[in-house]
């Protein structure tokens, strides 16, 4: 019997890019076949010694290379930048599942399937890259996207405020604008791909909605109230900026009152 925590450490602590694919999948087929135990038997390690391979050098996000969809090199830049993101994204699926203990046996069987479509929306989006003859880590990427996760690592409902409902959530807004300007360029295997992991990231948002409102009910609290507290708290500059799409957020488990606060400046 293997162990879930086992694998979320060597995916945060130690293992190369490829290791931690291949490891984030076995975690998951174990679970599939019943061989993967949920039991944590020892404390999470620090996230301050969580480990990043040396490539891509980390920049602000002021100095990253321009990614203009009009010409290869703009495009390829816009994927190196979309392949970071799904890498993060995996480490953010692990460290939620890793650091947050004691929540119950779905709770950990969820974010190991988000771990695993992060893992394989890097695989798609790295190959999509490697026929433009770029490589994962040969352009530099953004240095903030594992902040909100170091803010957050002791308080579980201000991690799924912040990275599922937010950060994620964030991506089901300004998706749909990109994929129509592939498809305005004709580039279909871009648009498909897009369009999956978009399909994915609905569920990743949905699962982040449904543990926030159930820690909700567990500590007794509003849900709506406590994202509102936890949005002005965490997030630099007090709201995310819209536009907001409010079809697929419902989908995803947002309200209509959070997404009229979230819209409204002066709430
Ligand atoms: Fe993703
Ligand atoms: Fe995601």
């Amino acid at each position: 019997m293997k162990n879930v925590f086992k694998f979320a450490e060597a995916c945060l602590y130690s293992a190369t890019i490829d290791e931690k694919l291949a490891l984030t999948h076995q975690a998951l087929h174990a679970l599939e076949i019943g061989q993967l135990s949920l039991i944590s038997e020892q404390p999470a390690m620090p996230i301050a010694q969580v480990k990043f391979p040396d490539k891509p050098i980390l920049l602000p996000p002021r100095d990253m290379p321009k990614r203009k969809l009009g010409s290869a090199e703009g495009i390829a830049a816009f994927f190196h930048a979309i392949a970071h993101v799904e890498f993060v994204a995996i480490y953010l699926a692990w460290d939620m599942l890793y650091r947050f203990r004691g929540m119950p046996d779905q709770f950990y069987q969820d974010w190991l399937r988000v771990a695993d479509e992060e893992a394989q929306h890097f695989e798609l989006i790295r190959t999509h890259l490697q026929a433009m003859h770029v490589n994962y880590g040969d352009l530099p990427a953004h240095s903030g996207l594992w902040d909100h996760a170091k803010d957050t690592a002791s308080d579980l409902l201000a991690r799924l405020a912040m990275v599922p409902r937010c950060m994620e959530a964030r991506g089901l807004d300004v998706t749909p604008a990109i994929i129509a300007k592939f498809r305005q360029l004709g580039d279909d295997s871009s648009v498909t791909l897009l369009n999956r992991i978009l399909t994915d990231e609905v569920g990743h948002v949905e699962r982040g909605s449904y543990w926030f409102k159930f820690v909700c009910g567990q500590q007794g609290l509003e849900p709506e109230t406590k994202y509102r507290q936890l949005i002005k708290q965490y997030y630099q500059g007090g709201k995310p900026k819209g536009p907001f799409n409010r079809e697929m957020r419902i989908i995803a488990g947002f309200s209509d009152a959070e997404l009229d606060w979230l819209e409204n400046t002066n709430l």
